[in-house]
């Protein structure tokens, strides 16, 4: 309300949010005054006197309302946290701290895996977080990592573009495309890192997901068909055209849990030449990564 202490306003919208079934409603409540007024959790906590402007008040009573709905915080301020860095999310599947897992495991591999100027495939982009973190990353190392990133949904591409302007330079070599998976001929075609964290939700279990992804997210980015697999099936068969002629590739997969086992096998029974397996858990101790390092053809 107009006229009220930021303090009061914080906490009967809180109650809101508790009746609403949000696990953490006063730092949510928090959270989002700041989003909507710019008003930081330090201010609100030292000065809790403080009285917001007429639009202000708008945008955090709708904000709030928003919230009660369920509808997950990242679409309502728009943006989401990944490798310490702001993405922009919509019409994006939202990035889990998991997939932060993937980043580490370049970084911590890098010298082994690249020389020179890395060639970095990401399939299935979304935000482009994945991808545009690899770059920003390594490109203080490497001399101009070159970056294709890959998504079928249009909507998608357009918020990964805006991510891309946001934080790499206008002549930078990181590139988003709309595709199929892998590209069609592409210059460069072969790569020394290809990476995805595709859909990968059994199509009958989209319906069980919690209401805050299954009324939200994107379902083009959950759905993994009948067994949850399809899309490893499709990357073990279409990915030779696109490997290094020169040196190793290096293909590292998210995935769910439970689902390691079967993409193990999905490609022992490829004729891809497999010199090592990678596998990584995850912080709940879930099978989440697995990887392979692909010798050339
Ligand atoms: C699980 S999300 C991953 C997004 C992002 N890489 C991340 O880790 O946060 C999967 C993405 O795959 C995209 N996708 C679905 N089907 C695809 C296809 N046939 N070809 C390329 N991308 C696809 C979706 O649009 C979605 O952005």
């Amino acid at each position: 309300m107009i006229g009220e202490p930021i303090d009061l306003l914080i906490r009967n919208s809180a109650a809101q949010l508790t009746q609403a079934g949000i696990e953490n409603p006063l730092y949510e409540a928090r959270l989002l005054l700041e989003a909507a007024s710019g008003i930081s959790l330090k201010e609100q906590l030292t000065q809790p006197d403080r009285q917001l402007n007429v639009r202000q008040v708008q945008v955090f009573a709708e904000y709030i309302k928003l919230r009660s709905k369920r509808t997950p915080f990242a679409y309502i301020t728009g943006q989401t946290e990944f490798y310490g860095r702001t993405f922009q999310v919509n019409n994006c599947l939202i990035p889990r701290p998991e997939t932060e897992l993937l980043v580490d495991l370049v970084l911590d591999n890098r010298k082994c895996w690249f020389s020179g100027k890395p060639r970095i495939l990401e399939l299935c982009t979304g935000t482009g977080c994945l991808g545009i973190t690899l770059y920003l990353e390594l490109k203080t190392e490497f001399v101009d990592p070159t970056v294709l990133l890959t998504d079928i949904s249009h909507r998608a591409l357009a918020t990964c573009k805006a991510n891309i302007i946001q934080y790499c330079e206008a002549d930078c070599q990181i590139e988003a495309i709309a595709a199929d998976l892998f590209p069609k001929p592409h210059k460069p075609q072969q790569f020394d890192l290809i990476i995805a964290n595709p859909p990968y939700v059994r199509s009958e279990d989209i319906g069980k997901l919690a209401a805050d992804v299954f009324e939200y997210e994107p379902h083009l980015a959950l759905d993994g068909g009948k067994d949850g697999l399809v899309f490893y099936r499709r990357i073990a068969k279409e990915i030779k055209p696109f490997l290094s002629e020169t040196g190793n590739t290096v293909l590292l997969l998210e995935h769910g849990l439970g689902q390691r086992k079967a993409i193990k096998q999905i490609f022992a029974e490829t004729n891809l030449d497999i010199e090592k397996t990678i596998e990584i858990d995850d912080y709940q101790k879930h099978d989440r990564i697995l990887g392979f390092v692909l010798k050339s053809h």
